[in-house]
């Protein structure tokens, strides 16, 4: 597979898909720069090697162009992280955009509107696909978090442009694919958080790799109610305590933090995607804490990802702690699992 590297890049339009999905709150004021920071390493080097670089991204869920959703304040904040201009244009195809382009200069750096503001990117059209691929001469990807949906920004580009994966794609791969296939162990698997039906389709894989896999409560729940039978059943270990309101458990208690501290510590490896307890809520935040400070103690080689996860550990200072913070949340659990990630085939 290519990579940024392999290309002579001097004067040309480089279009790179990144994945600026940042956390938003309720004004739409960006809550965390992670994602953007993981881009810098590729913007640079391309700005670097005299590129015209011009930067694709999609931001939430949007189905029709809807201001909420706008990528004009990361530009803004994108500018100051890179400490250099970067031009924000409110379309991402079209003439206009192409012009714009076609002013560009050396080390230039523009970021097109959402990509989602096109109902097509997301249902993988293919003439969507190509309108965006006139805008470059060479196409990056570098949206590991983004890899395993099959729209046109993904899959779509590099069937019209020579393509290749940045520096961050090639990193997120490098890493997970030494976590999947030659962990130190024992390698200890922490699972928690929301969207526990994907993540439960997760934990046979995933039990093939791990020595023990450490389970939240919804997960825990999630598994009870679908009856689902897990492969390596005796490799779970589930939360035996909780702290509750309204019936619900929002929380670890004590004594599975006193447990899965145990576990932790006996770990040469661990891998953590998902918070322990309804984070938002600081009442609820000590499980996961306990855990986070375990973690890092225990000396192990730790890996995290997942944004919940990785917005938490951010707002507690804990981030750097960590030996590797992934961008990705449902790529990287694919990926682990071995499945083949869409967005990685296409640029194959
Ligand atoms: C993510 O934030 O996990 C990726 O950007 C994918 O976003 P999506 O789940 O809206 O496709």
């Amino acid at each position: 597979m290519k990579t940024i590297k392999d290309f002579d890049v001097n004067n040309k339009r480089v279009l790179v898909r990144v994945g600026f999905n940042v956390p938003l709150n309720e004004q739409g004021g960006i809550l965390d720069n992670f994602r953007l920071e993981k881009s810098l390493p590729t913007i640079k080097y391309l700005i670097e090697k005299g590129a015209k670089v011009v930067l694709i991204s999609h931001l939430g869920r949007p189905e029709t162009r809807d201001n909420k959703y706008s990528l004009k304040f990361i530009a803004l904040r994108l500018s100051e992280l890179l400490n250099r201009p970067v031009k924000f244009l409110d379309d991402c195809v079209g003439e206009k955009v192409e012009q714009e382009i076609a002013n560009m200069k050396q080390g230039d750096v523009i970021l097109l509107e959402n990509l989602r503001f096109y109902k097509e990117e997301t249902e993988n059209n293919l003439e969507f696909a190509e309108k965006l691929a006139k805008l470059g001469d060479i196409f990056v990807q570098d949206a590991f978090s983004v890899c395993h949906r099959e729209h046109s920004s993904i899959i779509g580009i590099p069937k019209f442009l020579p393509s290749g994966i940045g520096l961050l794609a090639e990193q997120e791969i490098k890493i997970l694919k030494e976590l999947r296939e030659t962990p130190q162990k024992p390698l200890k698997v922490l699972i928690g958080g929301v969207k526990a039906k994907t993540k439960i389709k997760a934990l046979d894989k995933i039990s093939e790799i791990a020595d023990e896999i450490l389970i939240g409560h919804l997960i825990q729940q999630e598994i009870k109610e679908q009856d689902f039978e897990i492969k390596n059943s005796q490799k779970i270990v589930e939360p035996v305590d909780s702290l509750r309101l309204d019936d619900k458990d929002l929380d670890i208690g004590p004594k599975t933090i006193d447990l899965f501290e145990q576990k932790i510590f006996t770990a040469k490896t661990i891998f953590w995607n998902g918070p322990l307890g309804l984070t938002d809520d600081k009442r609820f935040i000590q499980g996961s804490l306990a855990i986070a400070k375990a973690i890092i103690a225990s000396g192990a080689y730790s890996i995290v990802g997942g944004g919940d996860t990785v917005l938490f550990l951010g707002k507690q200072g804990l981030r750097d702690k960590f030996n590797f913070v992934s961008t990705g949340g449902g790529a990287m659990l694919l990926f682990l699992c071995g499945k083949p990630l869409p967005g990685i085939e296409a640029i194959k």
